[in-house]
Order: structure tokens, then C-alpha cells, then sequence
């Protein structure tokens, strides 16, 4: 079968990045983007339980790709063992005005300034309903709040209260860089605040639909504010984190013109920041928290790392985006060899085993 995508990308490759995204997902949603491997099941080796949930693989599609829950299943059809949609915030919104999506060609990387483009929680609703279940993969639900919203609290119970049934996981997302304050979420009070509170909300979903909650930090966060991150993690027993969103920084070694766009930047020059963050988060949360590694994933080796830095699960966008669906194979049987030369017995067994080579203080 041919690979598509990669036949395609000298196309793709021309067209404005978001334009190329919106075809994409039409594609998917049109059951056209097909994916060469896919259709094998995974290696067995792979399979991974947290929270209750089956992952037949630790590989998983980043937030910020199906934004309003439109492709669930298309994307799970490729090959990832799990989906996260959004961020959603509770009404929709538009956006920041385009362009605010840019392809750093040179550097395998993307700098977005997207700014939570949403069509609401009614509408992830509706497309969420309308999706057949058992999913053949695990669902994660990536909240949002409104740029205009003064309550970014109460913005978050309403996501809970909304698409929380629907969740095998929930994601507080307070780490996007392009909705002015949400990153001061993370503070040690603000953040305590704010995860009790959506933790009570999930409390008064019925029993038999109440999910595992993961709050998705940014890459950028010092040491001590990791420290915070984690304080608060354990104090709650929250279920997760996320490791991490966008950075704001720019490596000195960037060269695509875009280098400059404001933004949130990912893809490879992100990879070695936020796995260092990993695998001090994991150290801090003493790798009792399950973590999932997010953050220049773009090959076995790539999700490897992340793995012995503290991952239990992995997730990716912008590889996506310069290799297409047929990456996610490669990746999976990649990756399966590395667990079984290196003499891992499970997949699990190899979650934080180098995580002490990334701390450096
Ligand atoms: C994102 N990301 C993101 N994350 C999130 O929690 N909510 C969101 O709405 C979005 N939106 C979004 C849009 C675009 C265009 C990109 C490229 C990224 C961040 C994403 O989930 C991930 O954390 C980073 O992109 C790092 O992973 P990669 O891209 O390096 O694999």
C-alpha cells in the first residue's frame, strides 16, 4: 500500500499549515487517509494498564489535533491506542486571528499561536455522542477555558460537568501559552485551588463514568515550580500529568525563517527540555504519579527516551505533521525492539529507568 501522505507532502508541504491540517482532517473524517501496517495488531509487549484502561501501545495523539472531538475514531483506526481531544473551552470561541500555525521546515518543528480555536462543549458533546462505542482505543478529554472567561475555575467544572462522562481520562489544560494568564495556573496556590475543585466536580459525576484527572504542564517551568507541580500532585493524589505543552522559549540553534513567530513552539527542539522536565517530575512524584511524555516525539529512539525518563504512555503531534500516519508504526516496532534488547521483561518495567541521567542538580 502506498503511504500517502509522504506522497503527498511536497504538496502539503506548499499549502498554509492550517489549510493542510483542515484538508487532513476532512480526509480522515471522509475515511480517505488510510494508514500502510495498520490492521496488524499491536505487539503484545506493547500493552500497558493505568487507570483501569487498556492501552494496547503507549502511543497516543496529542491534544490540539482534533480540537472538537471530530476524528475520534479515524484517529484511533490509524493506529494510536489512544486520543486526546481538545482543549475545548465551555462556548465557542474563535481563536487568534491567522496566520498563528507556521512550519519550521528546517528544524522539524511548529511554532502555533492558535489560542484555544474552539467550538464549545455542546458541540464536543454532540460529536462525542454521535461516536460508536466500545472506541476501539482509550479517549482522553482536554479542557480549556474561555479567552474572556473571569472564572477560570468555574470554566473548568463546566467541561467536567459536560464531556466528563465521556472521558476514559481528563486533562486540565493550564499550559497553553496563548490565553493571557493561563500559565500562572500552575503556582502552587492557584493550581492546589483549582485541581480540588475540578476533583469535586468529577466526585459528582455518577460512579460508573467518573475519570482519572491529569494536569498538562508547561515545559518551561523551573525547578522550583516543579517542585510545586509536584507538592500539589501528591497532596491531591491526582492521577496524572502531562509533561509537557508548547515552550516559549527559542534554542539559540533554530533556523527556519518562523524562528521568531510568537508562540508556543514544538516538534524537535522541544524533545530535550521537556524530557528533562519528565524525568524531574518523575522524581520529584517519587514514580508513584503516572506521566505522560509529550514534546519532539518523531521516532522510536525519541519515545524510548521519554519512556526511561518517567513516561508510562507517550504522545506526539508534530512529528505527525513532517512524517504522517505511517510514523506511528515505525515508532511501535521501533520501540518494541529497543524493550526487548535492552532486557526489559514489560514495557512497564522500563518506565523511569533513566530518569536519574536527566536530573542536573
Ligand atoms: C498544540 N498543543 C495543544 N495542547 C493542549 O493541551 N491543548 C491544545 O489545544 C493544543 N493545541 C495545539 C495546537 C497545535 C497546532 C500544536 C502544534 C500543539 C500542544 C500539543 O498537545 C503538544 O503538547 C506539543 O505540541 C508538543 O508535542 P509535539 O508536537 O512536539 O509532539
Amino acid at each position: 500500500m502506498i503511504d500517502l501522505y509522504r506522497t503527498l507532502w511536497p504538496l502539503i508541504r506548499r499549502m498554509d499549515s492550517e489549510s493542510a491540517h483542515a484538508l487532513v482532517v476532512r480526509a480522515l473524517k471522509l475515511g480517505l487517509a488510510g494508514n500502510p501496517g495498520t490492521g496488524t495488531p499491536d505487539d503484545a509487549f506493547l500493552a500497558t494498564r493505568l487507570w483501569g484502561l487498556s492501552f494496547a501501545n503507549p502511543v497516543g495523539l496529542a491534544a490540539g489535533f482534533d480540537k472538537d472531538a471530530e476524528v475520534v475514531l479515524p484517529v484511533l483506526r490509524l493506529g494510536f491506542a489512544f486520543v486526546e481531544v481538545g482543549s475545548i473551552t465551555p462556548l465557542p470561541q474563535p481563536g487568534n486571528p491567522r496566520p498563528r500555525l507556521f512550519r519550521l521546515l528546517q528544524d522539524r518543528a511548529v511554532i502555533n499561536r492558535m489560542g484555544f480555536n474552539s467550538k464549545g462543549l455542546a458541540e464536543a458533546q454532540r460529536n462525542l455522542e454521535a461516536c460508536v462505542r466500545p472506541f476501539p482505543g482509550v479517549l482522553g478529554v482536554n479542557l480549556g477555558k474561555n479567552k474572556d472567561s473571569p472564572d477560570a475555575a468555574a470554566d473548568y467544572r463546566r467541561g467536567v460537568e459536560a464531556l466528563g462522562p465521556f472521558a476514559d481520562y481528563l486533562v486540565v489544560n493550564v499550559s497553553s501559552p496563548n490565553t493571557p494568564g493561563l500559565r500562572a495556573l500552575q503556582g502552587r496556590g492557584p493550581l492546589g485551588e483549582l485541581l480540588d475543585g475540578v476533583q469535586r466536580e468529577i466526585g459528582r459525576l455518577p460512579a460508573s463514568v467518573r475519570p482519572p484527572l491529569v494536569v498538562k504542564i508547561a515545559p518551561d517551568l523551573t525547578t522550583e515550580q516543579a517542585r510545586d507541580v509536584a507538592d500539589v500532585v501528591l497532596a491531591l493524589k491526582l492521577d496524572g500529568v502531562t509533561v509537557g505543552n508548547t515552550t516559549l522559549s527559542r534554542p539559540a540553534r533554530l533556523e527556519s525563517p518562523h524562528r521568531n513567530e510568537t508562540g508556543g513552539l514544538s516538534g524537535r527542539p522541544l524533545m530535550d527540555l521537556s524530557t528533562r522536565l519528565l524525568a524531574r517530575i518523575y522524581y520529584l512524584t517519587e514514580g508513584k504519579v503516572p506521566l505522560i511524555g509529550v514534546g519532539g516525539v518523531e521516532s522510536g529512539e525519541t519515545a524510548y527516551r521519554k519512556i526511561l525518563a518517567g513516561a508510562s504512555l507517550v504522545q506526539l503531534y508534530t512529528g505527525l505533521v513532517y512524517e504522517g500516519p505511517s510514523l506511528i508504526g515505525r515508532i511501535k516496532r521501533d520501540l518494541a525492539d529497543r524493550l526487548r534488547n535492552d532486557g526489559h521483561a514489560t514495557l512497564a518495567d522500563a518506565v523511569g529507568q533513566g530518569h536519574k541521567d536527566l536530573l542536573e542538580d
